[in-house]
């Protein structure tokens, strides 16, 4: 498995599924697969095809959808989150306006489907309509808890299994199905996605407090300025003291940066969720040593050291 190759054809497959006739299609067509996403989606999907040595005609296309569903649910999200820039561009909405955003996600998700449609599989159909609901229903939640300091680490978890693990674990899955293996293997590889794609999310939350803006290629403590109950402050929440934990709904009202950093380090949430991430990728990479050493596998136990 040749990375950059791989890139090519997913970008080429993108292009074929996403048919356009109208200029402004034209331009979220070129947006779209110029996001400068790096592919890890579909990239997993072709992995675990890989894997389980499926060579299915339609794998380059379900790989596709699981960008084009991503994409399409991040133009949505940068409407619902007032977002101006997405990867230092500016957003379709910046750029076009909201309702051009909200349409053109519309369209990405039609075209997706269509095409999915096409490879004619039912379980394939119900895994990633199950995967767009999961989007809406998660997304929903989220607005309403986001900024609750009632919000419960039950209700986090179901936001970020709808948000992120559930088109992670349909990526896996979906090779499974395509590979032809049975129901229960299915399921043990969309265990395999949806555990990557939560270690995924809290890394992504973690970076907030604890990566600098040029590394993580997010703004600093955007979360915590914008009055988030992301996965640091639930697991800060958890281990404070009583006379900190009552505080913390004030801190971050505040938005004092020096307070919240220091009972961070206080209470070692770093270690505590990097721990947690460590624990899910030997959980992963003990599930791969069933299958035999391939250069995918190899690429994907070099990406997992990577987030660990
Ligand atoms: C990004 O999270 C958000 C998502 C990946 C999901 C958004 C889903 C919707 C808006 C529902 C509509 C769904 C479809 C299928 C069209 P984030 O805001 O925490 O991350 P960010 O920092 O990348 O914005
Ligand atoms: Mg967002």
């Amino acid at each position: 498995m040749n990375l950059s190759l791989t890139v090519k054809k997913i970008d080429s497959t993108l292009d074929s599924i996403i048919r356009e006739d109208l200029k402004i299609l034209k331009d979220i067509k070129r947006y779209t697969i110029q996001s400068g996403g790096k592919r890890i989606r579909p990239i997993l999907h072709l992995v675990f095809c890989d894997i389980l040595e499926c060579n299915h005609k339609s794998k380059w296309e379900v790989a596709s959808i699981t960008e084009l569903i991503h994409a399409a649910s991040l133009l949505h999200d940068d409407v619902v989150d007032s977002a101006d820039t997405r990867r230092g561009k500016k957003t379709v909405g910046a750029q076009f306006g909201n309702k051009t955003a909200i349409l053109a996600g519309d369209f990405l998700l039609a075209c997706g489907i269509e095409r999915l449609n096409r490879v004619g599989n039912q379980s394939l159909m119900d895994c990633f309509t199950q995967v767009i609901r999961d989007l809406s229903v998660s997304e929903l939640i989220q607005m309403q808890w986001e900024k609750n300091p009632k919000i419960t680490m039950d209700i986090y978890e179901k936001i970020i299994y709808g948000k992120t693990a559930s088109l992670f674990g349909a990526a896996t899955e979906s090779a499974a199905i395509l590979a032809g293996q049975d129901s229960s293997t299915a399921k043990k590889f969309q265990e395999f996605g949806v555990l990557l794609g939560n270690i995924f999310q809290k890394r992504d939350d973690l970076l907030d407090y604890f990566t600098d803006s040029k590394t993580s290629g997010k703004d600093f403590l955007k979360d915590f300025h914008n009055q988030l109950y992301t996965y640091p402050i639930l697991v800060l929440r958890e281990f404070a003291g009583s006379k900190d934990r009552k505080d913390i709904p004030k801190i971050i009202e505040s938005g004092n940066e020096a307070k919240i950093l220091e009972l961070m380090e206080k209470y070692n949430i770093h270690e505590i969720i990097q721990d947690e991430i460590q624990d899910g990728v030997y959980e992963l990479m003990n599930f791969l040593t069933e299958y035999p050493d391939k250069k995918s596998k190899s690429l994907l136990m070099e990406q997992l050291e990577n987030i660990r």
